[in-house]
């Protein structure tokens, strides 16, 4: 062998090991559908969520943004549970300051992840909240790509860079591993560029064939998914419902009485999402009687200004309405003291609004999900269309409330905003 060929040789290797040693410093860690959620204080606690595809021991860094080793602390996953196929890690943080900025990132044997953020709620209701709601980003037909209408409204979050989001179920259409991971590569649209990540209070849909795909996939504060969250304090109290779980004399329904009794007179608003609407502004669907026998009433009885539905894939807004049974399909319109309806699912799926009453404000078909503005005077409610995202600029954080630039609202009689008082 001449010396030409061994130096050539001598070459290859040493490129060789400091590719494998720049490899090995820069490898990403094979955590990835990164997921947020609140099912505890807002303001202090925070639930991390992820996919660990490979690698060991992961754990999770995290600390105050603006602080010098901003991810100087760590802890390991408290659930990790095999399901749909992915492997879901899960990370539990409490004794977080209000309305702070944490860094985060996960380390595992091969590498460390990008680094994200998510804040912590205010606890005061002097600071008004930004909540997007909406629900059903199913597709309506097989696929193994993703679901361009879905990205799209994912995408037009971190326009909005919302407190958390209110999720009403049908995530998927067949609830299978497949369509699953790509929901969750889909929702990683709704990360800013920053890396500021978004927490989801989710409600289960009927496309979620039991409540164990919600409490696996989120780790839901319960296997029912019923429960309750305060926002801000006392600004406001934050029911999420189980349309697919009995709900006449049910646990639940008892549940849910007995805590707005406990809770009179404490918070400013009252809000309630679940899935299937008492009354769909679309024909193809059925009027829910067991809701309205045992949930309309609480809402009037309780004062609860807005209800939140999805699942028939229109957007509407009615009238502050009451149960009456003398009413078009058991309701009727009111000056002060109803609940307003609004919904109905279409994060992904759109239909025809073929089904109106005289207590409807406003239907429509496209793409959409409801933007709030909450404060302790008055609730400030929008309907974002959301099918073009890329023609839309990003709020600054410290100007969160208005409507970006190039932002589409749903006009209601030319009107944008439609504001409600507590
Ligand atoms: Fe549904």
């Amino acid at each position: 062998m001449n010396e030409s060929i061994i130096m050539r040789q001598l070459q290859f290797y040493i490129i060789s090991l400091i590719g494998l040693l720049l490899y090995c410093t820069v490898a990403p860690a094979k955590s990835s559908r990164f997921r947020a959620m609140f099912r505890d204080d807002p303001s202090t606690t925070i639930c991390i969520g992820w996919d660990q595809l490979s690698g060991e021991n992961p754990v999770l860094h995290y600390g105050i943004r603006q602080e010098k080793d901003a991810v100087a602390q760590q802890t390991k996953p408290i659930r990790v549970v095999e399901y749909h196929k992915m492997n879901n890690h899960f990370v539990r943080l409490s004794n977080l300051k209000p309305a702070t900025q944490y860094y985060f990132e996960v380390k595992d044997s091969e590498g460390t992840s990008k680094r994200y953020w998510f804040e912590t709620l205010p606890n005061n209701s002097e600071v008004p909240l930004s909540i997007i709601a909406g629900g059903d980003s199913r597709r309506t037909r097989l696929g193994h790509s993703t679901w361009e209408p879905r990205v799209q409204t994912n995408k037009m979050v971190p326009k909005i860079k919302p407190h958390f989001i209110a999720f009403g179920g049908d995530f998927t259409f067949l609830d299978n591993p497949i369509q699953w991971q790509m929901w969750f590569d889909d929702w990683q649209h709704t990360i800013d560029s920053s890396g500021k990540i978004t927490p989801l209070v989710v409600a289960r849909g009927n496309h979620e064939r039991e409540n164990a795909s919600v409490y696996n996939l989120f780790d839901s504060p319960n296997q029912r998914i019923v429960y309750a969250l305060n926002f801000g304090g006392d600004l406001m109290r934050f029911y999420t419902l189980n349309s697919l779980d009995p709900v006449v004399e049910s646990d639940q329904t008892l549940w849910f009485e007995s805590d707005l009794k406990k809770h009179k007179g404490q918070e400013i608003w009252r809000f309630v999402q679940y899935h299937h609407p008492i009354v769909p502004h679309q024909s193809h669907k059925k009027i829910k009687p067991d809701e309205y026998k045992s949930w309309a009433p609480l809402f009037y009885k309780h004062k609860v200004q807005l209800a939140i539905e999805c699942d028939a894939h229109v957007a509407k807004i009615t009238w502050s309405i009451v149960p009456d049974a003398n009413g078009d399909d058991g309701f009727k319109k009111v000056e002060t003291g109803g609940t307003v309806y609004v919904g109905e699912g279409s994060w992904g799926l759109k239909r025809i609004n073929d089904s109106d009453h005289d207590w409807t404000r406003a239907s429509g078909s496209f793409y959409q999900f409801k933007w709030m503005v909450l404060s302790k005077g008055k609730a400030i409610l929008r309907t974002v269309i959301t099918e073009s995202p890329d023609a839309v600029s990003e709020v600054d954080l410290k100007d969160r409330y208005s409507p970006p630039a190039g932002m589409e609202l749903w006009k209601v009689n030319e009107q944008s905003e439609i504001i409600l008082k507590p």
